[in-house]
């Protein structure tokens, strides 16, 4: 096992920050969090994980350097089974519709992964596997036999989660054997008073069952070495949780479980045993390596002139800094990461993110509701990324931001400078032939500020990196203010000429300094400058437009945002539902038996919903015109508190289309909306699985 030693200078600071200032390194291996394939993304995966190392790729790829970016769906573990059982699908179907969902997300906001893919894929099932069997043949995994709960009547070892029983800390009758969601404790089944099972409801019987175990216990001399004495540029969020796993001492961890879904452990009398999702999703790094590179793979991981950089959120700190690296160590010859700069959690509107309670801006949602504004939640979650502690979200301060700060600094300069050249020079750059000091002094702080960046994004500082790119956009408007060329037009036009030209080199250099920030802008600014995308390395040389050259028409790099905008945002999340359903099966009781002519009798079929609006002082009724393929109605529908009239418009419905009319607040309903209603009273509307346009029968 060789680790990673490259040349590296650290130099110590007072106030405990640490400065390291690397030589390149011969290649980058980027990795970021594979997110569990059980629900769509929201800002709090983006801020924490994926828009920092995506800013991170695209400057190293800008500098020339050799990269790979590493992402993909974490598709096993309980939690996606649960999810599955919930709909009534198989686990698989729950991946399969997450994974697409997520990677066409990531590929909409610009997240540019060389490999996206998931650890359901053969290739991953077999490095895992093989993984796994070097280290059980070369007897690094403890076997051990434990009691664990057994359902006798749907016969298999209950998942933590598949346990419920009382919490024995604040009597909640529905705590789960890991959690007790009432109070927040974190709990062991065995700490549940009366547990029963959540698939049959039956009392849990204690069986043996075999097990295997990394024995982290064994690395903690080296783990100490390793991340306390060699790594103390990490993040001092990281390094704090990492010490403190260490002074409370490791103890061994089991790799496998009772489970049918996942890489099924491959040795013999194993069967009904997979591996834990911790030991297989951060092989799914490899395995997606591979998956790419299937030819020099080895160089990525093995190499020691590459760099290994993992980006992950706070609660992946454990498994990416002390689990994932004893397994690599335990197997040998694999390099490990050189930093895991791990970002606590962010907020929204003051409260925790909760994806059960659908307090969440999902990202799907966003990239449709506001198209063409990738850039600008980019640059929110950017600016206030919780790089250190917790920050917060609100969509007062995501518009503030963009009017203030992209449309009026450097929206603004860009345009100014645009608009000028056009005025006076027909849209020609115009020659720098009367400089002045005044010129001069802005054109040598742009040295200065690549280096700032640089050094901020090196130590993965992204806030401060972002700050010092709008800071030239400042310098510029405030130069072209002070230079005022509009009142020199009549009587010095070279001068003119030369404060645009000035000008002008300060866009080019935007151009490339936002560009690991907002993609989608530096690409339309440089067809507005009319230059191709330029390394990093003539950040700081402002001479990238000659004299005569050619740009393009003015164009707005960003749009003011409204109130109605913003508030439309807000009152969604206002009119957030319940959490979601426990994943207690406790289903409503069949109803009396009925006849297939009762059945028959009922004309169900689909519609689609034309328009919507509440009922005016209700607080449930929502007044939908739809059209039924048979004609154009009124259903008033108690939905209000789940879904918008915005929501609703346009929607495929199912109705019942015979119902008898009845008259709600005065309104004349015809027919009724067919909704699934979930255990705790979230209620959802059912629509056709692909679209059908209004009119089908449904029988
Ligand atoms: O916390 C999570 O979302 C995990 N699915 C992250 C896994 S990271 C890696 F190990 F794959
Ligand atoms: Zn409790």
């Amino acid at each position: 096992m060789r680790d990673n030693n490259c040349a590296k200078i650290i130099i110590f600071v007072p106030s405990n920050h640490y400065i390291s200032m690397e030589k390149p390194h011969k290649r980058y291996l980027v990795t970021s969090a594979l997110p569990y394939a059980n629900g769509p993304l929201h800002i709090g995966h983006l801020a924490g994980v994926y828009v920092p190392a995506d800013i991170y790729v695209r400057y190293l790829r800008l500098r020339g350097r050799d990269v790979l970016f590493i992402g993909g769906s974490d598709e096993h573990g309980v939690p996606i089974t649960i999810k599955a059982k919930q709909l009534g699908v198989t686990p698989q179907d729950v991946v399969d519709k997450y994974h697409e969902l997520i990677k066409e997300s990531f590929k909409n906001l610009g997240i540019t992964f060389d490999v996206y893919s998931r650890t359901t894929s053969a290739i991953h099932h077999k490095t895992a596997s093989d993984f796994f069997k070097k280290l059980y043949d070369e007897g690094k995994f403890i076997e051990r036999e434990s009691e664990q709960y057994f359902d006798p009547e749907t016969l298999q070892f209950l998942a933590d989660r598949y346990i419920i029983g009382t919490c024995p800390k604040c009597s909640n009758p529905d705590a789960y054997g890991d959690q007790c969601e009432k109070c927040g404790s974190t709990l062991s089944p065995n700490e549940l008073i009366n547990p029963r099972s959540a698939l049959s409801g039956s009392k849990p019987e204690k069986r043996p069952t075999k097990h295997w175990y990394l024995p982290l216990d064994q690395y903690e001399p080296w783990l100490r070495e390793w991340i306390l004495e060699q790594h103390k540029e990490w993040k001092i969020n990281v390094y704090g949780q990492c010490k403190s796993w260490l002074d409370g001492g490791l103890q061994p961890r089991a790799v496998s479980r009772d489970l049918d879904w996942g890489v099924p452990v491959p040795i013999k009398g194993a069967e009904g045993k997979v591996l834990y999702v911790w030991f297989d999703a951060p092989i799914g790094y490899i395995s997606n390596t591979i998956e790419i590179r299937p030819n020099d793979w080895e160089l990525w991981w093995k190499d020691r002139e590459t760099k290994l950089v993992h980006f992950i959120g706070k609660d992946n700190i454990v498994f990416h800094c002390i689990v994932f690296p004893t397994m690599l160590k335990a197997h040998g010859g694999y390099v490990l990461p050189e930093n895991v700069p791990a970002n606590e959690f962010l907020n929204l509107e003051g409260d925790k993110l909760s994806t059960s309670k659908n307090w969440a801006v999902w990202l799907h949602e966003y990239l449709k509701e506001l198209p063409g504004k990738e850039d600008v939640l980019r640059y929110v979650l950017c600016a206030n990324m919780p790089e250190t502690k917790d920050s917060d979200f609100s969509w007062k301060d995501y518009q503030t931001r963009n009017n203030s700060e992209l449309v009026a600094i450097f929206g603004n300069f860009i345009h100014r400078a645009i608009v000028l050249t056009h005025k006076y020079f027909d849209g020609i750059v115009p020659p720098a032939e009367a400089l002045t000091s005044q010129d001069n002094e802005v054109l040598a702080q742009l040295p200065q500020f690549k280096t700032q960046i640089e050094e901020s994004l090196e130590q993965y500082r992204f806030r401060e990196a972002l700050k010092e790119c709008m800071n030239i956009a400042r310098m510029g408007n405030k130069y072209l203010t002070d230079s005022e060329p509009w009142k020199l037009a009549k009587t010095d036009l070279k001068r003119v000429g030369a404060i645009l030209n000035t000008s002008l080199q300060i866009c080019a250099q935007l151009s490339i300094a936002f560009d690991p920030f907002l993609p989608f802008t530096t690409a339309k600014l440089r067809s507005i400058l009319n230059i191709n995308i330029q390394p990093w390395e003539v950040l700081g040389t402002p001479d990238l437009l000659p004299a005569g050259h050619q740009i393009s028409l003015p164009e707005l790099l960003f749009d003011k945002i409204e109130d109605d905008v913003i508030n439309t945002q807000i009152a969604k999340l206002m009119t957030t539902e319940a959490p979601t359903p426990t994943p207690t099966p406790v289903y409503e009781p069949q109803k009396d038996q009925c006849t297939y002519d009762d059945f028959a009798k009922m004309d169900i079929r689909t519609a689609t919903v034309l328009e919507a609006e509440r009922v005016p002082k209700t607080d449930k009724l929502l007044k939908l015109t739809i059209n039924t393929g048979l004609d154009i109605r009124t259903i008033v529908s108690g939905i209000a508190e789940f879904y918008t009239p915005e929501q609703m418009v346009g929607k495929e419905i199912c109705i019942l289309a015979n119902l008898e009319p009845r008259t709600i607040r005065g309104i004349e309903s015809k027919g009724m909306i067919l909704m699934a209603k979930q255990q705790n009273g979230v209620i959802r509307f059912i629509a056709p699985h692909e679209a059908q346009g209004p009119g089908c029968t449904i029988s």
